[in-house]
């Protein structure tokens, strides 16, 4: 019997099921093909420029005329900073060139060429990748596109509010704390989404299963969707069990044919166990689960700290180009949660989601047994 909350009535979808904006990673593809076959795709343009993104949002109108989302982090996520102690007045972006000869040394050390980066195309010269006005810029994109769904991975939508819902965009926002909940509740975001510590990419120091009541009790009223090492249809079930009216769920579909991730990343996936992730602030400068690596490795046992966000990027970045161009699943296997123990094979995104539909109302139709 299929399962319908007051998610798939608000957003026109035919089952309560979210593909998680990972960025660069859900692309128009993948997105499409999780709206086709009946949930919500959402794009990952956390770091489009604003005509790629704008690129993107069109390629996904051609591939589905069903509802899909974009989601991009917000300028208030960028503030905060790490561990890093500062001396008095110091610029975290002094020390980058330090860093990146400490870099160089580990590319040395595991057999990395540096690889000429392609040059950022000068819309981003011109604002910075990752700084407030960078965040504007993508904003204004998906006002001008009228998107049929706005997600905010990180920070408060509260201040595009208004231009967003004019254009009949809903809004959503990623929480990690019953803290952020009561802030977005109080903006008025259409649906949260309870991200917990289990889950790949930037999330929160709370579990997920512990996370998602607190944060449906806090929503008052304003649905809920799970996230964080959601990998099949248990998984889905379990979160609505916790309250939630759907699930956001992002490795999953990283294991798809579809996902615009490398193949080598996608290996790594298949070949992890449950323990195979860690929380590291080596890549981004903001703590992520991420799957364990030589570069998470050395900066776990590194005397320094990594800088903060945006600064560590300009540090990671030559390492991961060049660790990719030789698919180095050693070295940037990528961001992950702590389901992916669960899959075993790269699939087709339409497959995936047919299996997250059919175990998820098999795991619902299956509890009566606790009544016999
Ligand atoms: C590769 C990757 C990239 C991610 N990038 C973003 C992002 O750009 N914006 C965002 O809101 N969340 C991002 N996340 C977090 C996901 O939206 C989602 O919360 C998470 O994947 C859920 O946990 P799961 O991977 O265990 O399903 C990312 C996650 C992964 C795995």
């Amino acid at each position: 019997m299929p399962i319908k909350s007051r998610i798939c009535e608000l957003f026109g979808i035919e089952h309560p099921i979210f593909l998680a904006g990972m960025g660069g990673a859900a692309n128009p593809k993948l997105a499409a093909a999780v709206s086709n076959a009946g949930g919500l795709g959402v794009l990952g343009a956390a770091a489009c420029t604003p005509s790629q993104m704008r690129r993107w949002i069109r390629e996904t109108r051609e591939l589905t005329d069903k509802p899909f989302a974009v989601d991009t982090l917000l300028p208030m996520s960028v503030r905060g900073g790490g561990n890093l102690k500062l001396e008095d007045g110091e610029n975290p972006a002094d020390l980058v060139p330090g860093y990146q000869a400490m870099a160089k040394e580990f590319m040395n050390e595991h057999g990395l060429k540096m690889i000429e980066h392609d040059r950022r195309p000068t819309e981003i010269e011109s604002v910075g990748l990752f700084t407030k006005e960078f965040f504007e810029e993508q904003m204004e994109v998906v006002i001008e596109e009228k998107v049929p769904v706005y997600a905010a991975g990180l920070g408060n939508p509260a201040a595009w509010a208004d231009r967003l819902r004019a254009n009949g965009t809903k809004i959503m926002a990623v929480v990690g704390a019953v803290r952020h909940t009561v802030k977005v509740s109080s903006a008025g975001v259409d649906a949260i989404v309870a991200q917990g510590h289990d889950a790949g990419g930037h999330n929160s120091p709370v579990g997920t299963m512990a996370l998602i009541p607190q944060v449906v009790d806090a929503a008052k009223g304003t649905p809920v969707l799970g996230a964080g090492g959601i990998v099949d249809g248990r998984g889905i079930a379990a979160a609505l069990m916790l309250g939630a009216e759907g699930a956001w769920i992002g490795s999953a579909f990283l294991a798809s044919e579809e996902a615009n991730i490398h193949a080598h990343q996608k290996q790594a996936i298949v070949d992890a166990t449950e323990e195979g992730t860690v929380i590291s602030r080596s890549i981004t400068g903001k703590p992520a689960r991420i799957i364990r690596s030589a570069w998470t490795d050395f900066w776990e046992h590194s005397e320094h700290d990594p800088l903060p966000m945006p600064f560590q990027s300009a540090v990671a970045g030559s390492v991961l180009v060049s660790a990719d161009a030789d698919q180095r699943q050693d070295i940037n296997p990528g961001f992950a949660g702590q389901g992916i123990g669960m899959i075993k094979s790269v699939r087709p995104a339409a497959e995936i989601m047919a299996e997250l539909v059919e175990g998820m109302e098999k795991t619902l139709t299956d509890s009566k047994k606790w009544f016999s």
